[in-house]
């Protein structure tokens, strides 16, 4: 049979000439493929005389691994060459300095939230929520606030919109988190131990105040719940809250439809030299109001007042956050000004624990 020499250079010159791994497999395919034209040749090698099947067939079977190893090398070199390539593009000097990313901080609204929540956490109160936007029932005929009751206009309330004809019941922009203490009874019954941190809403804007604020409100029902435990409750939160020894705490007579009887209560605080130190001094700020739960409010969560009593409270948390933090405009808060954020934020890291200090 014929000299396989041109052959031979034929295919090699074709797999160098291969410049991606597709064009290699083509010339694979066309070599010793199923029809490739080695395969047809060594396919042919039946039809030969023993001798000749002999030496042609060693022939073939050497070109054939030849012209595979070659394919194999060609391959290869080409894959180093193209991961040399990238790797020349994609060069990365490790050398140079990093590039500072903005660095973001929590909101002391956020911060003194968690604060509260570390401190009523540590007294066994569990953390209860409520939907922002409440049907008027619970935000008000439920905490004892008839329909025809002066609170309703007081709390200068955001209604949502109504088609005519839409019966469903109406719904306002939560006026305070008190709804959540009737939404907690319903769901746990009777003994509970709850507090409810969150947004509330109303139509007012000045200084001291902004149309949505921060409030946590308290709940505590057992059999025997009093107001002495209420003051003691509250009296420890102020020295946790405040990071301070002495508080002292001053109940002045009140009326809040939800409790009877009410108190709001009012810290012991100087302004000396302008700034605020709480326990000591000549003054009183008011913090809070508080007082034992109406019956009308148990009974309209389920709960049988002739067995169970108890208090609450709300508390305003942008309040505290300005007292704590010394921050003098309250719709500082909410203008997201990152100068003010980086200035009054506190780093991402730092969560507050009563073992680890709470604003250290
Ligand atoms: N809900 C009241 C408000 O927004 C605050 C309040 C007062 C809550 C007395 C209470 C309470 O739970 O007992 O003004």
């Amino acid at each position: 049979m014929d000299d396989l020499t041109p052959l031979r250079q034929l295919w090699l010159d074709r797999i160098n000439s291969a410049t991606d791994p597709a064009a290699i497999e083509e010339v694979r395919l066309a070599a010793l493929g199923k029809k490739g034209e080695i395969s047809l040749k060594m396919r042919e090698l039946g039809k030969m005389t023993p001798e000749e099947r002999q030496t042609i067939g060693r022939s073939l079977n050497e070109l054939r691994d030849e012209i595979d190893a070659a394919l194999r090398a060609r391959k290869l070199s080409l894959e180093d060459a193209a991961l040399e390539a990238r790797l020349a593009e994609e060069w990365l000097d490790v050398t140079l300095p990093g590039r500072p990313r903005p660095r973001g901080t929590i909101h002391p609204i956020s911060q003194v939230t968690e604060e509260i929540t570390e401190i009523f956490a540590d007294m066994g109160f569990a953390v209860a929520e409520g939907p922002q936007v409440e049907s008027d029932w619970y935000n008000f005929d439920a905490l004892n606030i008839a329909p025809e009751h002066p609170a309703r206009q007081e709390h200068d309330t955001f209604f949502m919109h109504r088609e005519p004809g839409d019966d469903r019941p109406p719904h306002v922009l939560r006026t305070h988190t008190s709804p959540v203490q009737i939404r907690a009874m319903q769901d746990q019954g009777a003994p509970i131990r709850v507090i409810a941190p969150g947004r509330v809403y109303r139509m007012d804007m000045d200084q001291t105040h902004t149309p949505m604020f921060h409030q946590i409100e308290g709940l505590a029902i057992g059999r025997d719940i009093s107001m002495a435990q209420l003051k003691w409750t509250l009296e420890e939160f102020c020295r946790a809250f405040f990071e301070v020894d002495e508080v002292e705490l001053r109940f002045r007579a009140s009326h809040f439809p939800f409790t009877e009887p009410s108190a709001e209560v009012d810290i012991r605080c100087s302004w000396e030299g302008g700034q605020l130190k709480v326990g000591q001094g000549d003054s009183w700020l008011e913090i809070l109001g508080s007082g034992m739960v109406h019956p009308h409010v148990l009974r309209s969560a389920g709960i049988n007042p002739d067995e169970w009593q108890g208090f609450a409270f709300g508390i305003g948390i942008d309040r505290l956050a300005m007292l704590k933090y010394g921050i003098p405009d309250l719709r500082a808060f909410f203008e997201s000004d990152l100068r003010w954020l980086r200035n009054y934020g506190f780093a991402a890291g730092d969560t507050p624990s009563l073992s680890g200090g709470l604003s250290a």
